[in-house]
């Protein structure tokens, strides 16, 4: 009798155990030790930017927008330093997260940047950098020891900024992008103690183990399919004494962000205490992930054939090497995944080399910034095509260039050149556009009287200027994403049949999303037509294109580059078509800068409209220039320009650039125009 009550004690001990544990973990809210099996209902999280959490109780972090970052934090303060059952109150206190996660790429297998769980002292990340600082950390706090920040990151992009390893990985961040020690997503099979490859893009669910051993002041990391016990064997390990870093108040919370490729970043469930593992996450609870496309599942099914097949892959693959080895290995045309995506777009080497019969030197068109372009004519459709062939480092940045590529051979407007289609490379990719029969501007320009191009008529530079005009604005505004050109210039303006302007090279061109934040590192463009503020700060936006736009009307109206530079005796001298139009219009001498070739042949009202249009758009302060819509109007004569008044125009170009130290040779990347020697400046220009 007595035993059995004694069982009975302890059974209902027992069971209330069993239930004080659910409670304290169910709550969401024990103070250092938490766990959210699904999020939905967990409306104390601390959201910012992208991140929401969605009906179905998923935390999304991203929402498939390009540049874009999300933050949400557990909103109760951890207490990881001291205290407890440590003695020492400085050192930071074993600590264990763990979390499912799901990265669903917009396009299947393309995605980026990365999410992360980060450690921090405050809920608000809100000055992290999208892209590859994945929304955590900025240029500034990136490496700095006051940055107190610890993150897991699962990086889809390869930065090498970062010196990321691949761009599929999984790194321990302290303060800084660049980890301590990171490694492949992947993990060890306990049973066989294989390594197996993860795919983090690949829209399945996955599940992460963080551990921090205060003791051994350690980080293991650990990755497994959801569903799959924790492997004994972390995926890795990284040495970190946190105890510099970790502050008296943290946070602990999910980053991600996204670059050019657009991607979901999900957290499904996520679990976290101190000083013992954390809480098991209940999967039976878990939301279902959104699926990236059908082409996922089709990929999965292959998988799932391809044992059976393995055999004839092999002896397929032993040909197909055999086959290659006996081409020259460049001309090996890469085929990837990814690229499934843009199938339509892929043209063949054999195609391209057949239309241009194997890249002959008399099909050379001529050699651009970018590369060499030749004539060609597609034997299937017979259509005349203009190849350019693009060299290019490697596979790094691969991906997200021919994700460009792609988007840009979808634009179609009948002031670009259209892109027709590409064929990668190892060191080079071919884009085909549609051929201009007539050249570009510049040679029209510049051609010289001999065997040049025939000089344009006034009307003739009207129409071209407006239709470029039509072409910008639709790049600006009219499509679904903001472009921004990048490089207009009268050498990127060609002519069709019709002497229609065709806005050509996109090879700068970079997209944004509306209202993201425009950025870059590398200020690309030609020296003349680069706006003051995108000399200085790097950023392209469409009004640094509005103000090339000013230089190539300047430019076509008056037959002179944007920029001269003449040597008197020792010293150079630089000629700056703006300040030099500026001066005539406030002398009300305009009529002195038309291109001689035009004079006496012009509609005078036109041309002074053109001319003071491009002074506007030539503003040295972005914000009283006006955008595309407003020039086309001013064009038209739909709207009366504004006056342009001496104060404002009044500040000179030259000094502006001099007194900035804006050294051409800093910026300019090598065009077409910088071939052109002198002498045929001048002449061409006088
Ligand atoms: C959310 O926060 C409020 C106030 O801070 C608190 O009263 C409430 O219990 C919290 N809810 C949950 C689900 O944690
Ligand atoms: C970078 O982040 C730090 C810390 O949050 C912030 O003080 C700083 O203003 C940020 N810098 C930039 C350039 O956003
Ligand atoms: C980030 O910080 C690390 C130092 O931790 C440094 O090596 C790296 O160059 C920095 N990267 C950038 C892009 O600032
Ligand atoms: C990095 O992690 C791997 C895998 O866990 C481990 O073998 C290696 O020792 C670690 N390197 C450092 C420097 O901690």
């Amino acid at each position: 009798m007595l035993e059995a009550s004694c069982v009975c004690v302890l059974l209902l001990l027992f069971f209330w155990g069993l239930l004080l544990a659910a409670v304290a973990v169910s709550g969401g809210g024990g103070d250092d030790k938490f766990v959210y099996s699904g999020f939905a209902g967990a409306t104390n999280l601390t959201l910012h930017g992208a991140a929401m959490v969605t009906p179905g109780g998923l935390l999304q972090l991203t929402d498939g927008a390009a540049v874009s970052k999300g933050h949400a934090f557990h909103p109760t303060l951890l207490h990881l330093r001291g205290g407890g059952k440590e003695a020492a109150a400085a050192a930071v206190r074993s600590f264990s997260a763990s979390f499912v996660f799901g990265i669903v790429p917009v396009a299947p297998g393309m995605g980026g940047h990365g999410l992360a769980l980060v450690v921090a002292p405050s809920r608000d990340l809100s000055t992290g950098t999208a892209s590859s600082y994945l929304g955590f950390l900025n240029s500034t706090s990136n490496g700095s020891a006051r940055s107190h920040i610890v993150a897991v990151e699962l990086d889809t992009i390869q930065s090498p900024e970062f010196q990321d390893m691949d761009d599929n990985h999984v790194g321990v961040d302290v303060n800084s992008l660049v980890s301590v020690n990171s490694s492949t997503a992947g993990y060890y099979d306990d049973r066989t103690g294989e390594f197996r490859n993860l795919i983090l893009v690949s829209g399945e669910a996955t599940q992460a183990w963080v551990d921090y051993d205060g003791e051994a002041k350690r980080i293991d990391v650990t990755l497994a399919p959801v569903g799959t016990k924790k492997p004994r064997k972390p995926l890795v390990s990284a040495s970190a004494d946190l105890s510099t870093v970790i502050t008296d108040v943290s946070y602990v919370g999910f980053s991600a962000a996204t670059g050019k490729l657009r991607t979901r970043h999900y957290v499904l469930g996520c679990s976290f205490a101190v000083d013992e593992p954390a809480p098991a996450i209940d999967m039976a609870r878990l939301p279902g992930l959104p699926h990236a496309s059908s082409k996922s599942k089709l990929k999965a099914a292959l998988a799932m054939a391809l044992p059976l097949v393995a055999g004839v892959v092999a002896v397929a693959t032993v040909a197909c090497v055999l086959l290659l080895v006996r081409r020259r290995y460049r001309y090996v045309e890469l085929r990837e995944d990814w690229e499934i995506e843009f199938g339509a777009q892929r043209l063949s080497y054999k195609e391209l080399s057949r239309a241009t019969d194997g890249f002959k030197k008399k099909n050379l068109l001529g050699t651009g910034g970018f590369g060499a372009v030749f004539k060609g004519v597609l034997p299937t459709s017979g259509t005349e095509v203009a190849v350019k062939r693009v060299a290019h480092g490697s596979r790094q940045g691969m991906k997200e260039f021919v994700a460009e590529v792609a988007t840009i051979g979808r634009l179609r407007h009948r002031n670009l050149v259209q892109l027709l289609g590409y064929c990668r490379l190892k060191d080079e990719l071919l884009l085909a556009y549609d051929y201009m029969p007539n050249g570009s501007v510049e040679s029209h320009l510049y051609g010289g009287g001999g065997g040049g191009k025939p000089a344009l008529s006034w009307a003739q530079r009207f129409r071209i200027i407006k239709g470029v005009a039509s072409g910008l604005l639709y790049l600006h505004e009219e499509w679904e994403q903001v472009v921004v050109h990048r490089d207009v210039k009268a050498s990127n303006i060609l002519l069709d049949g019709e002497m229609n302007a065709r806005l050509g090279d996109f090879g700068l061109a970079r997209l944004h999303d509306r209202g993201a934040e425009l950025h870059t590192t590398v200020v690309a463009g030609t020296f003349g037509y680069i706006a003051p503020e995108l000399a200085l700060t790097g950023r392209a936006s469409p009004l640094t294109d509005v103000f090339a736009f000013g230089a190539f009307l300047l430019e076509v109206a008056t037959g002179r580059r944007p920029v001269e530079e003449a040597m008197d005796g020792s010293s150079s001298r630089r000629f700056m078509l703006v300040d030099w139009v500026f001066e005539h219009w406030r002398n009300e001498s305009l009529a002195e800068v038309v291109d001689p070739r035009i004079q006496g042949d012009y509609d005078v009202g036109e041309l002074s409209l053109a001319l003071r249009v491009g002074l506007l758009c030539s503003h040295p302060l972005a914000s009283v220039r006006p955008g595309m819509r407003q020039v086309m109007q001013y064009l038209a004569g739909d709207a009366p320009l504004p006056e342009l008044a001496p104060t404002t125009q009044g500040m000179s170009m030259l000094s502006l650039l001099q007194n900035q130290g804006f050294d051409s040779s800093v910026v300019m990347v090598s065009s077409s125009s910088s071939s052109v020697s002198l002498d045929t400046c001048l002449s061409g220009g006088r």
